[in-house]
């Protein structure tokens, strides 16, 4: 058992922040040799009980759970920053080629690609990713031998798209499905990796890839599902006149069985309440990215609507349509765009409501509450080290703080890469 002794932060079932000024938190590997929190709490209260065990002490620090990132796209690491007037544009010219070289029989770029990746979801804290990869399964394998090196809990899969995509990305149709199931074997509930079914969207992907794709997920209920669904109203149009018999863009998805728990669909902007009412049905969730949502100019998730319809969400960067790696910088423009709302009637999100959605809420939308996302006694021990004085404002502002809000709006504004000291892997 190992125990580190510093400023705490974790959160209750009812999604409600917990705070230690003083905390314990204690580790012990379970059966697998995976690192699980065994107890967490004031240091006072609980600190006699495991008398006699290590301690590592990191006075003005915060120890808090890794943040879990709801959806990136690892081979868009070289997008990251490539402007264009929408959506489809912006694929077609940057991300398309891009994806392409991932062809490339000689697996060391996609390898390279993954390491430099993995290494920066470390240096800001990411610790869980449901990550895209491309249409080659040799992307897969790449990011999943690393993954699995690391000792990360990371799901990935293969993209599928058939059609409307060009050489050298577009996939064949019974092959893409055999390379799905034969990847599913090959990783999921490997160490602590998953699988995800990953139609790109619903544009790319003909009737019979995407009908496919929902009879592999009946066969495998607990892989996870991950495509992108209602982000920009050109991208809306195409799929409504591909898909004239689906009452909406969402409801393809539904039609062709890839709409339930463990299914998470980037964006969900421009959605109807049915669309809505139709997520918490099915237990689907949505990935709600601020910073590819403003770079983009694709719109804004109205969180109003979400909570009214009941549907389940968690924050994403989506690099490369995403700005950032930094959770500080995906929290705080979600923030932002809750502030606007897409009816223009904004909600303040609270800075632990926004945490949450970061980290436990992140999990629970993945189906992994209690596992990843937070740090009560059960959960594998993924964690941050942060550093309130990483920066001369940081240490000014935060020494300032007078209650816990204040101290974790404070991170979201001035935080970045530099409040990350350490990053724990279970
Ligand atoms: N829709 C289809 N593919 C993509 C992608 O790679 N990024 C984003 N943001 N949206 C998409
Ligand atoms: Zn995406």
């Amino acid at each position: 058992m190992h125990l580190y002794r510093s400023a705490l932060l974790r959160f209750a079932d009812d999604g409600s922040a917990l705070y230690d000024e003083d905390g314990l938190l204690a580790t012990a590997p379970d059966e697998r040799g995976v690192q699980r929190v065994v107890a967490a709490g004031p240091w006072q209260a609980l600190a006699a009980r495991h008398a006699g065990q290590p301690v590592t002490h990191w006075p003005g620090r915060l120890i808090a759970p890794g943040f879990v990132d709801l959806h990136i796209h690892y081979p868009q690491t070289d997008v990251i920053g490539s402007p264009a007037d929408g959506l489809l544009p912006w694929l077609e010219t940057y991300t398309f080629p891009h994806e392409a070289r991932f062809a490339d029989p000689d697996p060391d770029h996609a390898a390279g690609v993954a390491r430099f990746f993995l290494d920066e979801l470390a240096r800001n804290g990411v610790t869980t990713a449901l990550a895209f990869a491309t249409s080659h399964p040799g992307s897969v394998d790449a990011l999943m031998a690393e993954a699995r090196a690391r000792r990360l809990r990371l799901i990935s899969g293969k993209v599928l798209q058939d059609r409307h995509s060009p050489d050298g990305v577009r996939d064949q149709t019974e092959q893409s499905l055999i390379d799905t199931e034969a990847l599913i074997h090959r990783w999921h509930g490997v160490a602590r990796l998953g699988y995800a079914i990953t139609p790109r969207f619903a544009p790319t992907s003909t009737p019979a890839q995407l009908g496919g794709a929902g009879e592999i997920a009946a066969r495998h209920p607990d892989v996870w599902i991950q495509s992108h669904v209602a982000e920009n109203l050109d991208e809306v149009r195409w799929a409504r006149e591909l898909f004239p018999a689906s009452r909406s863009y969402l409801g393809v998805y539904a039609d062709f069985g890839l709409l339930r728990e463990r299914a998470i669909y980037a964006h969900c902007i421009h959605l109807d309440d049915a669309d809505r009412a139709l997520m918490r049905e099915t237990g689907a969730a949505a990935a709600v990215s601020p910073t590819s949502n403003l770079f983009l100019g694709s719109g804004f998730f109205d969180y109003t609507a979400a909570d009214r319809a009941g549907m389940t969400y968690g924050l994403a960067s989506d690099v490369g349509g995403g700005t950032s790696f930094s959770p500080f910088r995906t929290m705080l423009t979600a923030y932002y765009v809750g502030r606007e709302g897409q009816t223009k009637a904004g909600v303040s999100l609270s800075p632990e409501q926004l945490w949450w959605q970061h980290t436990a809420g992140a999990a629970q939308a993945l189906g992994l509450q209690g596992v990843v996302g937070n740090l009560q006694p059960g959960c594998e021990a993924d964690f941050v080290v942060l550093n309130p004085a990483a920066t001369p404002l940081l240490a000014r502002r935060t020494q300032a703080a007078n209650s816990l809000a204040e101290l974790l709006f404070a991170l979201i504004v001035l935080g970045d890469d530099r409040l990350v000291e350490c990053t724990v892997i279970a």
